[in-house]
């Protein structure tokens, strides 16, 4: 089933809080000046337009980055979230918000000359706007295939040094298992790799069985970061989260100092989070 269309969600609640921890682990292992290896499992098309149809049709960016972009150019606002913003402002031509950038957009920017970048997508409308929109930068290959497997596939690079990326759709429920278990084998082939899988809350036991699963499966240094909108058991997704194996050791603080701003900004009053360290090191 290929129905899920990330044009309709783009810049969401969910979106925000996905990509500023991507862009803070992105900054994170650019900092070495060694090579990085950055994979993709689920990449969509790498850009949005927030004034096509699709995007218009229920406006979710209005509880994320619509929340958010007027102030982009406040003083103090927490380090993950400036960096995020300004990305997500360079993105946009004029003070106006009318796009909104995908993970592999977000990668494209911060990785440098002689990092390496393999995205995958299924879809094939969406994978040929991402193959034309990264067809001249020579650092990434695009490919039409299951991400679930690239994480086998790809790994270990040879660069010795990784970011994977998973953002699966959940649109069939069996995804909830098999990204675990693709994390998991995939951790298996390369240890040492930062992997971040984002996840939606629309049935609480979903994620904890995902949680439970993690904490049997031996591997260790594993963190949980969750923002919620609305309120448990309303319908629909209420929160999303992102799960990170060998994060980087800025990470927690970085979201910790960051959630009570979202949580501010995004559903004042409603909004609520966690942090977990779900494996210690
Ligand atoms: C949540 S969206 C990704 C959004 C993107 N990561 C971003 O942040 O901009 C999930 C994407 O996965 C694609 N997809 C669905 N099943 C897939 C699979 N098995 N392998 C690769 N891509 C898949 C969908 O077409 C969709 O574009």
């Amino acid at each position: 089933m290929l129905s899920y269309l990330h044009s309709f969600h783009a810049g969401n609640f969910a979106d925000v809080l996905k990509h500023s921890i991507s862009v803070h682990i992105l900054d994170y292992l650019t900092q070495k000046p060694k090579v990085l290896f950055y994979l993709d499992t689920h990449s969509g098309t790498g850009g949005f337009s927030l004034q096509h149809a699709e995007a218009q049709k229920n406006q979710e960016y209005q509880n994320g980055i619509g929340k958010l972009w007027a102030l982009k150019s406040s003083q103090n606002l927490p380090g993950l979230v400036k960096n995020y913003l300004d990305l997500v402002a360079e993105f946009n031509s004029s003070d106006t918000l009318t796009h909104y950038p995908g993970s592999p957009w977000f990668a494209q920017q911060i990785l440098r000359e002689h990092d390496r970048g393999s995205l995958f997508e299924l879809h094939p409308r969406e994978f040929k706007s991402l193959s034309a929109n990264f067809a001249d930068d020579r650092r990434f290959k695009t490919f039409q295939a299951d991400g679930f497997h690239a994480c086998l596939s790809q790994l270990p690079p040879k660069e010795k040094r990784g970011y994977i990326l998973m953002d699966p759709p959940y649109e069939v429920k069996q995804d909830y298992q098999t990204a675990v278990n693709s994390l998991i084998a995939a951790h298996k082939k390369f240890s040492t790799g930062t992997y971040a899988l984002w996840y939606p809350v629309v049935e609480r036991y979903r994620i904890n069985d995902m949680e439970k699963a993690f904490i049997k499966s031996g591997v260790r240094n594993i963190q949980l970061f969750e923002l919620g909108i609305q309120k448990e058991g309303e319908k629909g997704m209420t929160s999303s989260g992102m799960i990170v194996i060998n994060p980087p050791w800025t990470l927690k603080a970085a979201v910790e100092n960051a959630l009570p701003f979202l949580a501010e900004h995004l559903a004042p009053d409603v909004a609520h989070y966690r942090v977990v360290q779900l494996v210690n090191e």
